[in-house]
């Protein structure tokens, strides 16, 4: 814990709030926190006051022995009762404010799967993986679903935690003062690659995040005839790929992300590696080997079929 605390610039680190909701959380942990230091330094204080001024002193004699005192006793209850008072009015108010509905929002569903997140842009029709985009100083509200066992979805600069629950939908609000990449991670442990299941949220301008809708909203290209590409496309069609995938006007698979756009995203499977063809080669020859416990089978491809699955990944821009 000292070596995690002497990190510089840590991507998640829950001090360094970018989001009027992270900074709600904040103040009211440095409230707690200076509350709780004063408690720590009277107690502690008083314990070694108690511990010095009656010491041993050599003389043996005993000192005189006390059973209770009613008024000391009533004053440790109700003093600490108080503080805890105090505080719930603040913490109960932070709950609220974050939880409460806003208006006008950017609808966002928001699926855990093991081991990779999708989301679903309501009304946009724009689905993808791992990487949530969202316009800066607008209201996002997600709504969190599990395809299979409780994941957390937490972006510590951006949003609190919260469980995501199999059967259960529930809903979160996010939001974000600047452009940047905020890095997330589930934190409900969820299976073998738990700590694999990692993600980004990429907040833009509201005009690049205009930008990047459109362009998940066109169809893909068709791949030219007799290249590279095109083998890939069938292979993508006959090794299995299409089952488990989506790529939009080809497949409609629904257990692994959606790939009509894959390559327009920096990171792939769960956000853990950055997208490049050596990453993408090494991620479809063993799958399992890269992400214990992926979903995603080893499919025994030879170095030419990745090659041309590696081409035609790359026409889903
Ligand atoms: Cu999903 Cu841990």
């Amino acid at each position: 814990m000292l070596l995690a605390a002497c990190a510089k610039n840590a991507p998640q680190d829950t001090l360094r709030p970018a989001s009027p909701d992270t900074r709600s959380i904040d103040s009211l942990f440095w409230l707690t926190f200076w509350v709780a230091v004063v408690v720590f330094v009277l107690v502690e204080g008083l314990i070694l006051f108690a511990l010095i001024r009656h010491r041993d002193k050599g003389e043996g004699v005993e000192p005189v022995q006390t059973h209770g005192n009613a008024r000391l006793e009533l004053g440790w209850t109700i003093a600490p009762a108080l503080v805890l008072f105090m505080l719930a009015f603040p913490t109960v108010g932070t709950i609220w404010k974050l939880a409460r509905s806003r208006p006008n929002p950017i609808k966002v569903t928001v699926t855990g799967h093991q081991f990779w997140w999708e989301y679903r842009y309501e009304g946009l029709g724009v689905v993808t993986a791992n990487e949530l985009h969202l316009p800066i100083k607008r209201n996002v509200e997600l709504t969190l679903k599990s395809v299979d066992v409780i994941h957390s979805f937490w972006v510590p600069r951006l949003f609190g935690k919260h469980d995501v629950e199999p059967g259960r939908v529930s809903r979160i609000n996010a939001s974000a003062d600047r452009p940047g990449v905020y890095l997330g991670q589930c934190v409900e442990f969820c299976g073998l690659s738990h700590a694999n299941m990692r993600l980004r949220a990429i907040a833009q301008t509201s005009d690049d995040f205009a930008a990047w809708v459109e362009s998940q909203r066109q169809a893909p290209a068709t791949p030219a005839a007799g290249s590279d590409a095109e083998a890939g496309f069938n292979l993508f069609q006959t090794k299995g790929c299409s089952g488990c995938h989506t790529v939009d006007g080809v497949s409609k698979g629904m257990i692994g992300p959606n790939l009509t756009h894959v390559l327009s995203r920096t990171s792939f499977a769960g956000s853990l590696l950055e997208m490049s063809p050596e990453n993408l080669r090494r991620w479809l020859r063993d799958p399992p080997k890269v992400k214990p416990g992926s979903k995603m089978p080893n499919l025994g491809l030879s170095d030419a079929d990745i090659t041309q699955l590696i081409a035609y990944l790359e026409t889903l821009k």
